[in-house]
């Protein structure tokens, strides 16, 4: 599974890169919003930093405005992935840019049809977002079950990039069922890495040296 971190923050993006198990970004309005910069002094320097896709989204609503931002954004990298709604100008705007070679990830997923549907439409990655179904008291990692059954039945290339993960246990499961990509939170990343008898261990391990003879 791939794993992508969720954030527009370059000093933990930085980070991340630094671990060597970064597989890319994806971003939205809210998570540049929180920022506070210009999206001239983000951007650019994302695409710069990550080797992988970085996803930028979208503010346009119609179809036509979509490919045209679509277009724009792409000007930010040669890795950039276009990040657009799963509404039907969504689809339409997919289908059309997928046509000149331009990756899609359509997000705000929240059933397995419209997985379904951006996969028609030929969408580099779809966005089902787990911890926003979680919210109102439905089962997110269902919908990924479901959304990875459909896209194994008719094989499409279309990839599931598990989205709105809130806990470790969201990213293992993902893992667990096949999902292609997670993105995830810096603070969630930090605590994979974590495990309190692994620490232990490093300390006992380092007390016990103190007691071998050095020549
Ligand atoms: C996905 O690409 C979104 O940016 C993100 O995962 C949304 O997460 P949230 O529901 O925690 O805001």
């Amino acid at each position: 599974m791939k794993f992508f971190i969720d954030s527009a923050n370059i000093d933990d993006i930085r980070t991340a890169v630094s671990w060597g198990v970064l597989d890319g970004v994806t971003t939205n309005p809210s998570l540049v919003a929180k920022e506070g910069k210009k999206i001239d002094d983000v951007y650019p320097v994302i695409c710069d930093l990550v080797q992988g896709p970085v996803s930028l989204e979208a503010v346009s609503m119609t179809a036509p405005e979509m490919v045209a931002e679509g277009k724009e954004l792409c000007k930010y990298g040669d890795n950039v992935v276009v990040k657009l709604p799963m509404t039907t100008d969504g689809l339409a705007a997919t289908k059309e840019l997928a046509k000149d070679g331009i990756p899609v990830n359509m997000t705000l997923c929240f059933s397995p049809l419209q997985a379904l549907l951006a996969a028609k439409a030929g969408a580099a990655y779809i966005s089902p977002f787990v911890g926003r179904l979680d919210d109102i008291s439905a089962v997110g990692m269902e919908l990924i079950s479901q959304i990875i059954q459909i896209y194994d039945n008719y094989d499409f290339a279309t990839e599931v990039l598990v989205a709105s993960i809130r806990n470790p246990i969201h990213a293992l499961e993902a893992a667990m069922m096949g999902a292609d990509v997670a993105t995830i939170p810096f603070s969630v990343m930090q605590q994979f890495a974590k495990h309190p008898l692994t620490d232990r261990g490093i300390e006992q391990f380092l007390e016990d040296w103190k007691k071998v003879p050095h020549a």
